[in-house]
């Protein structure tokens, strides 16, 4: 099982439509490929996380790369895992614009702020940290 890590800038200002059409397409092909994980997006930036088998997660991010819709993307991490941080979920998206201000300021003081928004961490364990911030506060 192998797990990457990327972020993104969106060429377009992101909002609930546009990850929502992203991840239409994307759940039917993760179900396909064996794919779980989870797309953050901020205003401006995407942050994914892809776990699979280590050819579907490969596959699946060379042409995430090469989608128009985002650039200046960046490799968090890519590994080797026992095993799935987000199994059922197909994708599953998050928007750090739908959150109470209360939560996004939390996110802001513990890993950091650009232009008003949360900043996407450059390390793994800080990534893997922040969903679990976001997953604990949603329910
Ligand atoms: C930020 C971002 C995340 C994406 N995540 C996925 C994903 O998890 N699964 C997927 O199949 N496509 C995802 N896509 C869409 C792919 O880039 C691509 O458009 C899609 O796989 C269709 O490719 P195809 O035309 O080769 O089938 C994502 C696109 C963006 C911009």
């Amino acid at each position: 099982m192998y797990r990457l890590i990327y972020k993104s800038r969106s060429i377009e200002p992101i909002d609930w439509d546009l990850v929502s059409a992203i991840l239409e397409t994307s759940k039917a092909q993760n179900v396909e490929r064996g794919i779980t994980g989870v797309l953050l997006a901020s205003g401006t930036h995407f942050l994914q996380v892809l776990e699979g088998s280590f050819e579907g997660v490969n596959a699946l991010y060379c042409a995430i790369v090469r989608d128009p819709r985002h650039d200046e993307i960046q490799l968090v991490s890519f590994s080797c895992v026992e095993e799935r941080l987000f199994e059922g979920w197909a994708m599953h998206g998050l928007g750090l614009f739908n959150f109470n201000h209360e939560l996004a300021q939390q996110l802001m003081a513990t890993y950091g702020e650009r232009d008003g928004e949360v900043r996407f961490p450059n390390q793994e364990w800080q990534v893997l940290a922040m969903i679990n911030d976001i997953r604990r506060s949603d329910t």
